[in-house]
């Protein structure tokens, strides 16, 4: 094994030719010359003038390596009963006609297409069928409603939109098709085509003359060749939560990206060729991204895709019974999907039916890892349980004990250290690096490695505004934390108005929109607090007009229900406490870390700008009364 701390530095040090090192473990159609440049913005790109194709890098490659038997996708669905396999060269049959069908529907180079579709290999083959002929793809998750799938067509104005008829939530049928068909009346711009791979899941599927039939459209079409990309051509926008209403649209590259999964395959996940990889998410969120389905092919691994739950499909023990069955060898969850297992089986009765021996580690991340938890899985799977820390916007991981690597001991409620590439700072409010142990803002020096954020999709200021200019020379996290005197990074949780509820980011800036817009509402506030199982859970706080009629009971069940037919049933929002005042500034600003931290029973100083200290006696009893937090 090598050694992290000199392999780490060299990455530091020397980012140009470690980076075309790595650059080089992938097939390119043209070499880049440039390894790291400034793009239009003044901002650092990676292998401008390479050139190179995601779909072919992820699937005609392994053909053409002799690997066309190897199964590159297991789909594993309890929802549905169905197990499926797809080899590289099946891979090629479905995404290669799909891409066919997409090009002679017209779709070209730099046209935008929106996936929203469910847990389903054809979620995959449309992203790679996408990236196959240079079309940029935006895959919008299930969870959200209409109205937050329409936000984002305005958006990326996308020439198609894949979908299927439904999907299934545990035993409920989520109608997909018709969820497009709203979002398309709500939307301003109008896509050409819907094209819908129909699942005859007993849900309504009403015909639209902009439809087509997936199945219909690649049974007749050609395989299209994968074509030649520039390194920096976008493959996909992913838009996540942001600090107001809007979603952003975070754009990703082609040739960074690759080379930096490829890298993170090896070096942070341990994880040999051919070996089965399984990233328990989804395909709309960035882990399904990089580690569903891009990760894992690009470094010719077989894939788990997985439509179901870790309870409740039809149990506990599901996670241990596909570990079991397909011979994973490493796999990636969130900290809430074990703790909702952990609750069910607690002494570990399922894990200890099943053979999981193929398992080499656990990873963990999408929000703060609780100790409890790590040190539950670590002594239930005997198995290093890697906590690591990222986001939407880097793509992959900053913090990680590099498995392939050296693995350090683990500090519980620290992600270890840095990941090649990434130099991580704690800062003060002013930009000055803090001491060692004392909280302050997690920021990035500049350059970021290959594979992270180029832009933000049509929004290039707010690029700047949120990420570059808070701390100059730095890429700014959003997150809080600190590093300790043995240099354990430890992140403590977001430092703006967004909440990880579930291992789902969110936006409480978006929900208080929703809320605000309630014809009682005068004034509102969204906050998360903490939750044992979800890790948060948004709570409201509201304060009705004065010449409000209806009672309590049906403004909060209303409030519930607007925020569940705007943002989706993923926003989780059900508590809304009706309050006769909201804790502001003399300026009349809505005191929202003050609530938080009263809410989770953390110490906290009363700002001097308070317009009245009464109020905190007032918001802790509300609190108390309605069981709010930890407390
Ligand atoms: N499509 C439609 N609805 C969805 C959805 C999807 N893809 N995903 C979630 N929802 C719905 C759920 O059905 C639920 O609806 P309900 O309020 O009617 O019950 C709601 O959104 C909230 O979902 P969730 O927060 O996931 O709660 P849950 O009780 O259904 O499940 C866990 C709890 C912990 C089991 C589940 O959240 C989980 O497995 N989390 C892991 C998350 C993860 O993998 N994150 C990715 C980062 S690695
Ligand atoms: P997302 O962009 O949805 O992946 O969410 C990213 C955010 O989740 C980060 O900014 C963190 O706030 C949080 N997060 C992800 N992984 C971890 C982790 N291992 N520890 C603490 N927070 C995490």
């Amino acid at each position: 094994m090598m050694n992290y701390k000199d392999f780490y530095q060299n990455s530091i040090q020397n980012p140009e030719e470690f980076w075309k090192e790595q650059a080089n473990q992938l097939t390119w159609y043209d070499f880049p010359s440039t390894i790291l440049s400034k793009d239009a913005y003044n901002y650092d790109q990676w292998f401008a003038d390479g050139k190179l194709n995601m779909s072919y890098l992820c699937i005609d490659k392994h053909i053409q390596d002799g690997y066309g038997d190897q199964v590159a996708i297991i789909y594993d669905s309890p929802v549905t009963n169905t197990k499926q396999k797809y080899t590289y060269n099946d891979m090629k049959s479905e995404v290669g006609r799909l891409a066919g069908a997409l090009k002679k529907l017209g779709l070209e180079k730099g046209d935008t297409a929106i996936i929203y579709m469910p847990m389903i290999p054809q979620a995959m083959f449309s992203m790679l069928a996408c990236a196959r002929i240079g079309v940029i793809h935006s895959v919008v998750f299930g969870g959200f409603a209409p109205h937050e799938l329409a936000i984002r067509i305005d958006d990326c104005k996308p020439k198609i939109i894949l979908t299927a008829s439904s999907g299934i939530e545990v035993d409920r049928i989520i109608p997909y098709k018709p969820y497009v068909d709203k979002a398309i009346t709500l939307s301003t711009h109008k896509p050409e085509n819907v094209v819908v791979y129909k699942r005859h899941l007993g849900a309504d599927v009403p015909d639209q003359p902009y439809d087509l039939d997936y199945k219909s459209l690649v049974r007749t079409a050609d395989i299209a060749s994968p074509i030649s990309v520039p390194s920096t051509h976008p493959l996909y926008i992913l838009y996540t939560s942001g600090t107001t209403g809007r979603p952003k649209g975070i754009i990703r590259d082609t040739g960074g990206y690759a080379t930096a999964l490829k890298f993170s395959m090896k070096y942070v996940y341990g994880v040999a060729q051919d070996e089965i990889f399984w990233a328990a998410s989804d395909v709309g969120w960035v882990v399904g991204h990089s580690y569903i389905v891009y990760g894992p092919l690009v470094n010719r691994n077989t894939t788990v895709i997985f439509e179901g739950k870790p309870i409740r499909t039809p149990d506990a023990s599901t996670f241990w019974r596909v570990i079991s069955e397909y011979g994973v060898s490493v796999m990636f969850t969130a900290p809430t999907a074990i703790r909702a297992i952990k609750k069910e089986d607690p002494q570990g009765n399922f894990i200890k039916e099943f053979d999981l021996s193929s398992l080499k580690y656990q990873f963990l991340a999408g929000e703060r890892c609780d100790a409890a938890t790590l040190n539950w899985l670590q002594q239930q799977l005997n198995i290093p349980v890697i906590d690591h820390w990222w986001q939407t916007e880097s793509g992959w991981p900053m913090l990680s004990n590099m498995a392939g690597v050296e693995l350090a001991d683990v500090k519980p409620g620290s992600a270890t250290f840095p990941v090649c590439g990434y130099d991580i700072r704690v800062l003060n409010d002013e930009g000055v690096q803090v001491d060692a142990s004392t909280e302050g803002y997690v920021a990035v020096k500049l350059p970021l490695p290959p594979g992270t954020l180029q832009n933000i999709w049509g929004n290039p200021e707010r690029f700047q505004e949120g990420y570059l200019k808070p701390f100059k020379g730095y890429y700014f996290s959003g997150d809080g934390g600190y590093i300790d005197e043995d240099g354990y990074v430890f992140i403590t949780g977001r430092v703006d108005d967004i909440i990880n509820v579930a291992g789902h980011r969110l936006s409480t800036a978006e929900m208080e929109e929703v809320v605000a817009s309630h014809n009682s509402v005068a004034e509102c506030a969204v906050i998360g607090v903490h939750d044992d199982l979800k890790g948060q859970i948004p709570i409201a706080l509201a304060v009705t007009k004065s010449d409000n009629l209806l009672a309590e009971s049906v403004i909060q069940e209303e409030i519930v229900k607007d925020v569940r037919a705007v943002i989706g049933a993923v926003a989780s929002l059900r508590m809304v406490l009706i309050v006769d005042r909201l804790p502001k500034t003399r300026s009349g600003k809505i005191l929202r870390k003050l609530l938080r931290s009263i809410a989770d029973d953390k110490e906290f100083s009363v700002p001097s700008t308070i317009d009245d200290p009464n109020i905190i006696n007032e918001i802790q009893l509300a609190f108390k009364t309605h069981k709010v937090g930890i407390n």
